[in-house]
């Protein structure tokens, strides 16, 4: 199994193996999950990372270091570092979100004073560091909270500002409370589809899922090396996805026969968008033409069905999106859907979805 596919198996999809694996087993379950969560969205082994949360008297600081020589586990934290400075810096907070499965304290005023705030990616000899600088007094304070919530629920060390001495990190056997008991201050997001065991392969009883997530990993961890055009036409889309990196230009072909084969099969595939229900829905009424261009493909895809041609057009610019930010624009369309697992009811959610109980309109 490949290590992509695992990570973003066991996080986005396969929450719930941990987290309904033994609901009763309280603290342990819920950092088990949290920990898988974190691997999805940073691309590491939580277990054999370190992470440091400093509250600063001008900001804070977000360490995070592989524990051991792994030249590719280095690369990934300092790309994931990257991609979280800048989605902070734009206000974007969804990726911490998905982790903790709650808007992270501090969170709402980090996004709502960002032009006062900076944030600068440092490499680390087996990671990086974000660091976080401000002057202004309300954005200082919201950085400290956000900091304290991280090194708490990560079980992490960090200076903490108001006593200015370095916290151990904590044992994990004084964890705090299990995720799903709601704390003061954050909206809390575990759902019914957190209960349920197994991985979401499983769940979704389809065997070729697997290889398909894989390739979507391979995907998302490597979006900045894919180009993509996309023309809106009266009646669907015309799209060019390519890359110059052979490997990746031959995942894009076999994902997207893959995906063809999935629609017109009804075999739906999908982990947060609210767009590909209405197309599996009325695939019939979708004609698909796929070129090969030696880098990726050019697809076309058409409908006489206006409902139709309105999903195919946005789930285009879903893809786009996946393909300018990677993991952050998938963690931002989970949470936009009520979190992983079908937190939203009614199979609004991820989970639903999944399974194809999760039409929305
Ligand atoms: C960087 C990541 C990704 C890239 C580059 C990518 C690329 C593509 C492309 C080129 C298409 C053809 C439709 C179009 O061009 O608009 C497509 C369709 C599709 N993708 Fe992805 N994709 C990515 C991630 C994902 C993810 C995360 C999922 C779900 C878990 C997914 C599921 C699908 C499905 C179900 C279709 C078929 C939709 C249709 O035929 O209209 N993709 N993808």
């Amino acid at each position: 199994m490949a290590r992509g596919m695992k990570a973003l198996l066991a996080g986005v999809l396969g929450i719930a193996a941990a987290a309904g694996a033994a609901g009763a087993q309280g603290a342990d379950t819920g950092f088990a999950a949290l920990q898988e969560r974190g691997k999805t969205a940073m691309g590491v082994d939580q277990y054999t990372s370190t992470h440091q949360f400093d509250a600063l008297p001008d900001g804070g600081r977000i360490e995070l270091q592989r524990d051991g020589d792994d030249s590719a586990g280095v690369a990934r934290i300092r790309k994931h570092l990257r991609e979280i400075a800048a989605a902070f810096k734009s206000g974007d907070f969804t990726t911490p979100a998905f982790v903790h499965l709650r808007e992270v304290p501090g969170a709402s005023v980090m996004a709502a004073r960002r032009s006062r705030i900076t944030y600068t990616f440092n490499p680390l000899p087996r990671g990086g560091e974000v660091r976080i600088v401000t002057t202004d007094p309300d954005a200082l304070k919201a950085i400290r909270e956000f900091m304290a919530f991280q090194r708490h629920d990560h079980q992490a060390g960090g200076m903490d500002h108001d006593a200015m001495k370095p916290e151990p990190p904590r044992e994990q056997s004084l964890a705090p409370a299990d995720t799903s008991t709601p704390r003061p201050g954050g909206r809390m997001m575990m759902g019914r589809g957190m209960m349920m065991g197994g991985g979401m392969a499983q769940m979704h009883g389809d065997s070729a899922f697997a290889a398909d997530m894989s390739i979507v990993h391979e995907l998302l961890q490597d979006h900045d090396a894919i180009t993509r055009t996309v023309t809106l036409l009266p009646d669907g889309i015309r799209t060019v996805t390519e890359s110059d990196n052979p490997r990746l230009a031959a995942y894009i072909v076999q994902h997207v026969a893959s995906m063809e084969q999935r629609l017109r099969d009804s075999s739906v595939f999908n982990v947060a968008s609210r767009t590909l229900p209405t197309i599996f829905q009325n695939k019939d009424r979708i004609r698909t033409g796929i070129e090969p261009t030696g880098k990726g493909v050019v697809l076309t895809q058409t409908s006489d069905d206006a409902a139709t041609v309105a999903a195919l057009q946005a789930h285009a610019q879903e893809v786009s999106e996946l393909a300018r930010e990677g993991m952050v624009a998938l963690m931002r369309s989970v949470m936009a859907n009520g979190g992983p697992m079908g937190m939203a009811g009614n199979g609004g959610g991820a989970m639903g979805m999944l399974g194809g109980t999760g039409h929305r309109p």
